[in-house]
């Protein structure tokens, strides 16, 4: 049995029956239900698993010539070594049959984190983050991540903009334009760093579970870098969440994921606002419905951030 789309997804029923005999045989329990969850842009399968013995939990699964499936592959490599405590979830397997690759997860039961102003999510997951980045990743981690070139230090957008300005660019981004493209060129040479970076954090990447309080999913992106990525990845979705960009800039300068070094900080949000303002012009890809629409708020949230910082 399945649950309706919520989105552009693949559901339980869609995939080939041999992948879910396989992930049966490998759970040892038949599916009794499979609902998908709410969140993320991915076209793959993503459910939560109801096994006939009352266990629970995480798949996505992808054919092997989709790009996913590389990304999924990647992320339980970064799964199997994070050092214990980190705030993920466990890994149950990784796998292949016939074609398809699926990454199996504990299930985590709880919503997304609410990062609104009226809550105290934001604040604890800063407070994750500081401790997140505290110390250098480990080498099995390093190794695990370095095996794939990282999303994150090729992050850009404002370079395209400069050399082919859009009709529709608004007039803070055509004025800050030159500036934003040469904070954004030096990214690439500031993303180096020791620490463990999720790469992709937003609510929907992120579970308020009931005992374990929040975790980060979808580890795809993860890699090590400057300790600010993820804390400076949070700072334009609070502003979405409705905090003030000048309360966001203020958390950015004392916690200690961002305060030691500011101008990693602001070249890293260049680059993520550059990607998400070039990439929110192009046309909407299969299987994610809203991925454009979020990601035009999210390179105006980005903006307005960049002008207080750069102010
Ligand atoms: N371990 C888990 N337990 C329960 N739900 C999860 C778990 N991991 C992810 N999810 C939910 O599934 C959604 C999609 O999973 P995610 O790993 O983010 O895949 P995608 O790459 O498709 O975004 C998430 O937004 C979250 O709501
Ligand atoms: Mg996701």
């Amino acid at each position: 049995m399945s649950v309706p789309p919520v989105s552009g997804r693949l559901q339980w029923a869609d995939v080939p029956q041999h992948l879910r005999a396989g992930l049966e045989d490998f759970l040892d329990a038949p599916v009794t239900k499979a609902v998908t969850p709410s969140g993320g842009f991915g076209h793959q399968l993503a459910a939560v698993l109801h096994l006939a013995d009352g266990r629970r939990v995480f798949a996505k699964a992808a054919p092997d010539d989709d790009p996913l499936t590389a990304a999924n592959a990647h992320e339980a490599a970064a799964l199997g070594v994070l050092p214990p405590g980190t705030p993920a979830p466990d890994l149950l397997g990784l796998l292949r049959t016939a074609g398809w690759t699926a990454v199996v997860t504990a299930h985590l039961d709880g919503p997304h984190p609410d990062l609104s102003p009226q809550s105290g999510d934001a604040q604890h997951v800063l407070a994750l983050l500081d401790e997140l980045t505290a110390i250098p990743a480990s080498a099995p981690y390093a190794a695990a991540v370095h095996a794939t070139p990282s999303a994150v230090a090729a992050l850009h957008g404002w370079d395209e903009l400069l050399h082919d300005p859009p009709a529709g660019l608004s007039h803070t981004a055509r004025a800050y334009l030159p500036q934003l493209a040469e904070l954004e060129a030096a990214w690439p040479a500031l993303a180096h760093g020791d620490r463990i970076a999720h790469g992709d954090l937003r609510a929907d990447n992120m579970i308020r579970d009931r005992t374990r309080g929040v975790i980060l999913v979808d580890w795809a992106h993860a890699t090590t870098g400057p300790s600010c990525i993820d804390a400076a990845s949070l700072a334009p979705q609070l502003i979405l969440a409705g905090h003030q960009p000048a309360d966001v800039d203020r958390l950015l300068r004392v916690h200690p994921a961002t305060a030691a070094n500011p101008d990693v900080t602001t070249a890293f949000l260049t680059a993520l606002t550059g990607h998400w303002h070039h990439n929110a012009r192009k046309p909407e890809p299969r299987g994610a419905p809203g991925l454009r629409v979020y990601q035009r708020r999210a390179a105006a949230a980005g903006l307005t951030l960049l002008r207080h910082r750069l102010s």
